[in-house]
């Protein structure tokens, strides 16, 4: 199966930015995590990063009829982007958003998710691991 794995603004900013909450670990690692897991269970994975929310609009757009699942972490888009939403409707993909720190125990202006209309779960506040238990859940209910 195809997953395409998202992040959203500053996830490249892994390691440096905030690691009381995001721990010490930089992006690379996180791909490097991520693509381990997809060669182990035979998940053929893309993995995208921006900080503009129109390229992940585009990325989004762009995977319809090539990936089976989506793994979106939209960082600072959660809790504005509609746009974002209304891609994912587009494309009807079956989406888990990933959260790196437990959005829950935050702010009040990080309760709000758009992207939550749309994906089937949402996973919070376990770290990198995050990203794999929503891969392993993509795996388990759509792959072959
Ligand atoms: C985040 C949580 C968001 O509120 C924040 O804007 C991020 C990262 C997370 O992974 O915990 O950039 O999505």
């Amino acid at each position: 199966m195809k997953i395409l794995v998202m992040n959203g603004p500053n996830i490249n900013m892994l390691g440096l930015r905030e690691p009381d909450l995001y721990g010490n670990q930089n992006y690379e690692s996180l791909c490097n995590q991520i693509n381990a897991y997809a060669e182990e269970n035979g998940i053929e994975v893309a993995i995208f990063q921006s900080n503009y929310e129109g390229a992940l609009v585009d990325c989004i757009q762009q995977a319809y009829g090539v990936y089976d699942g989506i793994v979106i972490n939209p960082a600072a888009y959660t809790h504005t982007s509609v746009a974002l939403l209304d891609a994912l409707k587009a494309v009807s993909i079956p989406a888990v958003e990933v959260h790196i720190s437990d959005v829950s125990k935050r702010e009040a202006f990080r309760q709000v998710s758009y992207v939550r209309y749309y994906c089937e779960k949402t996973i919070a506040g376990h770290g990198f691991d995050g990203y794999i238990e929503a891969m392993a859940y993509l795996k388990e209910k759509y792959g072959e």
